[in-house]
């Protein structure tokens, strides 16, 4: 039993890094980073509330959105809309942007 148990941690630890490393894309990263804290799931995200109530419950998490245009979202993102704020070239640059859309254009 003793040998079971530490033939699984370390099965834990060896194959969780890799499957972090290849699961999360960059446009994933950057949405961790800096639309999650708002768009996460759960109406506890103001965007995710916002979206809810003014488009409704289908499109209130971007994640699990199949409408969304990569034009569209790099517009959204560079001049922002009522509450959310516009991202800066500085914040997120061009490249930053193209894989962010690629992401959630999915
Ligand atoms: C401070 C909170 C906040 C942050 C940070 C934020 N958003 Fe938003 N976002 C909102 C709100 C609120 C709305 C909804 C506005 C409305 O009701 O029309 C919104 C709307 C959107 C929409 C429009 C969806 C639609 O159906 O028209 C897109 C696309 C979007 N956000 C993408 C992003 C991305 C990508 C990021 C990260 C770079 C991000 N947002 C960061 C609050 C935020």
């Amino acid at each position: 039993m003793k040998q079971f148990i530490f033939s699984i941690l370390v099965i834990h630890l060896i194959a969780a890094p890799t499957a972090g490393v290849a699961a999360k894309t960059l446009g994933q990263a950057l949405f961790d980073r800096h639309c999650s804290h708002c768009h996460a799931p759960g109406i506890d995200h103001p965007g995710t509330l916002m979206l809810s109530v003014n488009r409704g419950e289908a499109y209130a998490v971007l994640e699990e959105r199949k409408d969304l245009s990569v034009d569209y979202i790099k517009y959204i993102v560079r001049h922002g809309q009522k509450t959310m704020p516009p991202f800066k070239p500085t914040t997120l640059n061009n490249d930053e942007l193209d894989a962010l859309a690629g992401y959630l254009s999915k």
